[in-house]
């Protein structure tokens, strides 16, 4: 990777725990790792009342709370924050940005940044439009005299229409190519191994289709609650947090057909076409192949944990759901018939997010199973923990007769020495900077992606009668999802249920 010339990111919402969390660490990285321009300077804005020596301080010790890096070196860190301005404002007032001019013209001549903004927006998304429209009066949106870009949190949108509206108002403001959708899922290297994996090998891609695969099964498991963000989540719920876009990006790379090339567009593009194959659900079967799930209050491993409708900031009567599976198909000629799982909860028994490809069993079953197993051929692509990729397949029990075990071969990427792996954000802050929009989602394939789901919000909440069923927290949600997989004997794959079935592969 290379460094780009000269920059000031801005950074809307700059008190919130985005920021401190995930953005200071992650640039913070990148400094180290001499990714960050050479002419560069944050500068963070908000309501709070920051002097600017206090709002450094505290990204330094966000730095030292939440760097991947143990030891953070102090020298770099203070270097770091130098470069680290803030400005309290009111980001919904015009006039402010008069202030905001101002202080990006005094950063421009003593850090000589030009005039090449990134403006991240970490704001509640009811700021989007207001913020881009303030921007563009202020005459920030133009790019005659540098380039202008606009990074955009999830959720964007809350349904169809609202993201429509949301993509109309901010054409009328700036270009597509300037807007950024972050879809952090995207910024994983696991992620994006999904697409070397399949197109790098010739082995797996004449497999890749319905004549060899049975069925397909992304699985995005947390172990943590809602913690702190009651609030947000009880008006958004796992169906908007997880599945319109990280799950269904997930979906899109693993289905898709292979790009032209690696452009950009050449890969959404491809993307947009899975999402848009996807077969339409109607109201009416909604209830038999969506399970929505909420957790209850429990015990994990002796400690008491606290059922959802008791976390802060949510209703005592909340139907809103933790957990959600989901079955459905890609109506195109490489999936036509092969039913796709998708899963996503919190409070479920470990974090884990995988990719189960479940090949077809042999035509003709020769030999006979000594382990009870029946699990035919699978290809588990580990997105995290224990990022890798096993492969199952039978062998033969040294020793008389023809007794079969089911055996793992699997690549960690732990095995690679001296090889970090960068954090999300890492990958996706540098990307904007030097002006890849590759893992983006373009405004079609958000829009695609929420019209595939209208169904189900309208089947939710135009039909009390569909269950929310309830599922004690640290366990694997409603058992009745397994009813999804069509009966004889199939169920969801219970990572690490059995340490045996996954040797390396589980945490627990
Ligand atoms: C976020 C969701 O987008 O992704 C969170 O809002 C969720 O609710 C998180 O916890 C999961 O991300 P990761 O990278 O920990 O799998």
């Amino acid at each position: 990777m290379e460094q780009t010339g000269s920059l000031t990111l801005v950074i809307f919402g700059a008190s919130g725990d985005l920021t401190s969390r995930k953005l200071i660490p992650a640039l913070f990285s990148m400094k180290g790792q001499k990714l960050l321009p050479q002419k560069f300077a944050i500068l963070g804005t908000g309501r709070t009342h920051f002097t600017e020596d206090n709002f450094r301080e505290k990204m330094k010790e966000s730095i030292f709370a939440f760097s991947e890096e143990k030891n953070p070196d102090r020298r770099l860190a203070e270097g770091f924050t130098n470069s680290i301005f803030y400005l309290p404002m009111d980001s919904s007032a015009e006039e402010e940005y008069i202030r905001l001019r101002g202080k990006l013209d005094k950063l421009n001549s003593s850090f000589d940044t030009g005039e090449n903004y990134i403006f991240y927006f970490a704001t509640p998304p009811a700021m989007y439009e207001i913020i881009a429209r303030n921007l563009a009066k202020a005459g920030l949106a133009d790019q005659t005299n540098g380039f202008r870009r606009f990074i955009i949190e999830k959720p964007f949108g809350y349904d169809y229409r609202s993201a429509v509206e949301l993509n109309r108002k901010l054409h009328e403001l700036v270009e597509e190519d300037q807007i950024y959708r972050i879809d952090h899922y995207l910024g994983k290297e696991t992620v994006q191994n999904v697409l070397v994996t399949r197109f790098a090998n010739g082995i797996f891609e004449p497999l890749w289709n319905r004549n060899y695969i049975h069925r397909v099964e992304i699985t995005a498991a947390e172990s943590i609650g809602v913690e702190n963000r009651g609030g947000y989540y009880d008006s958004s719920g796992a169906l908007r947090d997880m599945v319109q876009n990280h799950l269904l990006q997930m979906v899109g790379l693993t289905a898709m057909e292979p790009p032209s090339s690696l452009s950009p567009d050449a890969i959404r593009n491809e993307i947009l076409k899975v999402f848009q194959s996807l077969q339409p659900l109607h109201e009416a079967e909604v209830s038999e192949n969506v399970i929505r799930g909420q957790y209850t209050g429990s015990k994990i491993r002796g400690d008491v944990v606290t059922g959802y409708r008791s976390e802060k900031g949510v209703p005592g009567d909340s139907r809103t759901e933790t957990y959600i599976a989901m079955r459905f198909f890609i109506n195109n000629w490489r999936w036509g018939g092969v039913p796709f799982y998708m899963r996503t909860g919190k409070r479920l028994p470990t974090r884990v997010t995988e990719i189960v490809i479940h090949f077809k069993r042999t035509p003709h079953h020769l030999f006979q199973r000594h382990d009870g197993i029946t699990t035919s051929n699978q290809l588990i692509i580990r997105i995290q923990p224990d990022e890798g990729i096993l492969l199952k397949f039978d062998m033969k029990e040294p020793g008389s007769g023809f007794n079969v075990k089911n055996v793992n071969m699997d690549f960690r990427y732990s095995q690679l020495a001296n090889i970090r792996v960068p954090s999300a954000y890492e990958r996706l802050l540098y990307d904007v900077m030097t002006g890849d929009p590759t893992l983006f989602s373009r405004d079609d394939e958000v829009e695609t992606a929420w019209k595939f789901l209208e169904p189900v919000q309208n089947a939710w909440v135009n039909n009390p009668g569909i269950k929310v069923f309830g599922y004690p927290a640290g366990t694997w949600g409603p058992e009745i999802s397994d009813n999804l997989m069509g009966g004889c004997g199939l169920t969801w794959r219970y990572p690490c249920r059995n340490l045996a079935e996954d040797g390396n592969f589980c945490e627990l």
